[in-house]
């Protein structure tokens, strides 16, 4: 398979790999798995007090595309607010990568993974969404 330069490149060069304390309360976690192919990513946020990511960290155990989906992910949302980077979709991250059909689903885990880190530091802070019902 024919990877393109920027997976290549957040491949070879993957940013902000490494772990945030998940039992800090302004840190948020997320761990997900592809069933497609039993690939799993962690991805981590840290928020300030105003409600910005300042700090985001991954650890994939998975494909390049995975690995470059979550390390892409983790630039994109330094800085951005909790409703911005949860608007981040997969298509966005398989458009910059050109990911191929068959690895749509390495980006649909790093929409997954953000989605959830979000989720579990709105939990922790008690910050309602209007999906507690969920
Ligand atoms: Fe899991 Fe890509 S199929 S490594
Ligand atoms: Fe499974 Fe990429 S995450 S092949």
């Amino acid at each position: 398979m024919a990877y393109s330069d920027k997976v290549v490149d957040h491949y070879e060069n993957p940013r902000n790999v490494g772990a945030l304390d998940k039992d800090s309360a302004d840190v948020g976690t997320g761990l997900v798995g592809a069933p497609a192919c039993g690939d799993v990513m962690k991805l981590q946020i840290k928020v300030s007090p105003e409600g910005i990511i300042e700090d985001a960290k991954f650890k994939t155990f998975g494909c390049g595309s995975a690995i470059a989906s979550s390390s892409l992910v983790t630039e994109w949302v330094k800085g951005k607010t909790l409703d911005e980077a949860a608007a981040i979709k997969n298509t966005d991250i398989a458009q910059e990568l050109a990911l191929p059909p068959v690895k749509i689903h390495c980006s649909v885990l790093a929409e997954d993974a953000i989605k959830a880190a979000i989720k579990d530091y709105k939990a922790k802070s008690g910050i309602d969404d209007g999906k507690a019902a969920e």
